[in-house]
């Protein structure tokens, strides 16, 4: 009794607070500005969406489908650093401003590829093991004088666009054991919107706002409920406690808003996708099993959630993946635009998130209009037309019949953070598809631990076996695709088939022209109506990040980072070479029509040979080793220790030769300053030498296969 009264007096308190001192300073009259940032000058890409709608969609006409086999390259840029390069150019007044891996910043000449000046946070390297999914960033925004990038180790800092100094930084994380930032900042009325990642770890999901001139935090908005003993920040997170069930807060809850933020001007709303609910195994917490009175549905996680832009207040959810446990994250990027739906004109939110289903809700009040499969689904079997609740496929709760599941689409999703393009033009959205199953299997007898993923997963178990026949069945299973999905007819208008998924980001121009770039190597342009292939340029890398357009005294470019990286290469093992051994080249590639640069002659792909020492561990050295990998290994050096193009490939490293050398890194933490931490909290010597010995084993198994 008394502990509800003084959690409430808290709770009505910390409400007071936020009422109080929600506005921020003076707006900006001067650089950009709100007026710009809602209509963006016709040559100029000034948010991470281009506008608030997110549409992605230019104007620009100059390289159109009947100009653009005269495109080349005007200038390109090599980056510092080697990892997945996933950020959106931005450009305004002639700079363009481009984020890269470990959250440096860099401003270009945007006419000539000149640097004008760099930035880089320093993000200590130790902080890899506590990023799911690379040392990625997704982009910069920029307002008023100012250029803001939230750094991968928590921090948002505002840096002025003259010369890169910074005008402050701010704390955006509750800590940096379990947190990370790896989305653009988005800015709406003063206010510079972030969220986090972290729901592989021990977060609790959150959107906050800082003052753009000063960096004092406005609001937060939390997406799961805390421990109730503390009281509840808000009425929103009283109603979500009761989707929760045994003790949810202490591993966080998840949910976290890792990549779509939408300002919805017209409404004055924040709208933003939330991600996974944690553990991924709901088994291993008990964390969806309610009483009879309520249900397992964990709000607000894998949802859509909108709040009031001045105060963060709660308005509205919907959730897409009610009771998580595939990591259908929904934080895809969320495009706002205005459709005419059943002869009635509406303005709508469409949405892709990893779960497979096309949503199409009314953007003020979250009302559900449609949910349409629009690539292959195994995890739920129907979709209540009504409601937009899904029927969740019996099978697809693994921890309930304790056996494995390959669901579609997989954690990777049938479309994750690649940003999706929309044309008013064509009517039609552009999506990089994924078409990739997962296998999810519970950990028994788990146990959550101090560092590495708390997923509750059996990531031995699940690893895709050295079976020739098994590994080709996988592989062919495994593909991607550039998909036009027309919204309205609410089906597919064309689709471009790839080898592998993982591709670029999406492009469209007023040039009736999609672009994109791929997984294996190549910048592309398509007609925009039909999907006809016009152009094409051979990027030397793969590339997951979208392309942006601006232009300069009438001339029209386009730009695009090359890098591949992200989850894709780093975790899924030899899935991850689908379309071709990856390999990571970080550079700003630059186009316009007539352009003549060239790009240094490629590297020659690497040799990957095969020479492991002979195993002379035991069998069941090797499956503890298999276990111990699995747990907190696997999601760097990959599944089955087959690595990608970024972090080392334990079964090629001189390492692996010697007991010593592979203590004095896994457990003396001899490379921490490459990122490869100290694993003694949970290793053990025999650990760490059962895993050697799982390498080797799994190296000659390799190795007889004639496999790289
Ligand atoms: C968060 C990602 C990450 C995780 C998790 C991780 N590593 Fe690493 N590991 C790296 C990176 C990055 C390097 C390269 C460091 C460098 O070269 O400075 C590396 C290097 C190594 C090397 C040296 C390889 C070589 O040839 O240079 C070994 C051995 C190794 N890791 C073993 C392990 C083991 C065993 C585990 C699990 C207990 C593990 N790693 C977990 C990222 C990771």
């Amino acid at each position: 009794m008394r502990l509800g009264l003084v959690a409430a007096l808290a709770a009505s308190l910390l409400l007071a607070a936020c009422g109080a001192d929600t506005k921020p300073s003076a707006l900006p009259t001067e650089g950009v500005t709100d007026a710009m940032l809602a209509a963006p000058p016709e040559g100029e890409w000034l948010s991470y969406g281009r506008d608030y709608a997110e549409q992605r969609f230019s104007p620009l006409t100059e390289v159109s489908d009947q100009t653009v086999s005269k495109l080349g390259l005007a200038w390109s840029a090599d980056l510092d650093t080697a990892r997945g390069q996933e950020a959106t150019p931005l450009m305004h007044d002639g700079v363009l401003y481009v984020s890269t891996a470990w959250s440096m910043v860099k401003a270009y000449d945007a006419k000539t590829g000149a640097l004008k000046w760099s930035y880089d946070p320093k993000v200590p390297r130790e902080t890899l093991p506590v990023a799911c999914c690379d040392a990625v960033n997704r982009g910069v925004a920029l307002y008023g004088d100012k250029v803001y990038i939230a750094t991968l180790d928590g921090y948002l800092v505002a840096l002025n666009q003259k010369d890169g100094s910074v005008a402050w930084r701010s704390e955006v994380v509750p800590d940096h054991q379990s947190y990370t930032i790896t989305g653009a900042p988005r800015i709406a009325g003063g206010k510079v919107l972030i969220g986090s990642g972290g729901a592989e770890y021990r977060a609790r999901g959150f959107i906050a706002a800082y003052d753009w001139a000063t960096g004092k935090q406005l609001w937060r908005f939390h997406t799961v409920p805390g421990d109730p003993a503390k009281g509840f920040e808000d009425k929103a997170m009283e109603t979500a406690a009761k989707t929760w069930g045994g003790d949810w807060w202490k591993l966080g809850g998840g949910g976290t808003v890792w990549d779509a933020i939408t300002y919805d001007a017209k409404d004055n709303l924040v709208l933003f996708g939330t991600g996974n609910a944690e553990p991924w195994n709901p088994g291993a917490n008990g964390r969806n099993k309610v009483g009879d009175a309520a249900n397992g549905d964990n709000l607000y996680t894998s949802s859509i959630v909108a709040v009031n832009a001045d105060t963060g207040e709660y308005v509205w959810h919907f959730q897409e993946t009610p009771e998580d446990r595939w990591d259908f994250d929904s934080d895809a990027q969320i495009t706002l635009a205005e459709l005419t739906i059943d002869g009635r004109q509406r303005h709508v939110i469409m949405h892709a998130p990893k779960n497979g289903y096309f949503y199409i809700l009314d953007a003020k009040t979250g009302q559900f209009l449609s949910a349409t499969p629009w690539t292959q689904i195994t995890w739920s079997t129907a979709m209540d037309p009504k409601t937009g609740r899904p029927t969740i496929n019996p099978d697809a709760r693994y921890e309930q019949t304790g056996k494995l599941w390959v669901s579609l689409p997989g954690a990777g999703g049938a479309h994750s953070w690649h940003p999706q393009s929309y044309s008013p033009k064509t009517g039609l959205m552009y999506l990089p598809a994924n078409v990739a199953g997962f296998p999810y299997m519970a950990a028994k007898n788990w146990k959550e631990s101090p560092i590495g993923f708390q997923t509750a997963q059996d990531s031995a178990a699940v690893a895709l076996p050295a079976i020739e026949a098994v590994r080709q069945q996988t592989l062919a299973a495994t593909t991607g695709a550039l998909v036009a999905w027309d919204p309205v007819a609410k089906k597919e208008a064309w689709r471009v088939p790839y080898k592998g998924p993982w591709n670029g980001g999406t492009l469209a121009t007023a040039g009736n022209l999609v672009f994109q770039g791929t997984a294996a190597e190549q910048f592309a342009a398509y007609t925009a109506d039909t999907g006809k292939l016009l152009w094409s340029f051979p990027t030397q890398s793969g590339v997951i990040a979208a392309p942006m357009t601006y232009a300069i005294g009438g001339e029209q470019y386009v730009a695009v980072l090359t890098g591949w990286g992200g989850v894709w290469d780093i975790a899924p093992g030899l899935l991850s070479s689908k379309s071709g051994i990856p390999r990571n080249i970080s550079r700003l590639l630059v186009f316009k029509l007539g352009g003549t640069a060239k790009l240094p002659p490629a590297p020659p792909l690497n040799k990957l040979v095969l020479d492991p020492p002979a195993f002379t561990g035991t069998d069941a050295q090797a499956a503890h080793g298999a276990d111990v990998y699995g747990r907190y290994c696997s999601v760097c050096h990959g599944d089955a220790a087959i690595a990608g193009a970024l972090n080392p490939d334990l079964r090629r490293s001189g390492a692996i030769e010697h007991a010593d050398a592979f203590k004095a890194i896994v457990i003396g933490g001899a490379l921490h300053q490459g990122g490869m931490i100290s694993w003694k909290q949970v290793v053990s010597p025999d650990d760490a030498e059962a895993i050697r010995q799982y390498v080797i084993k799994r190296a000659n198994e390799d190795k007889a296969l004639g496999g790289p």
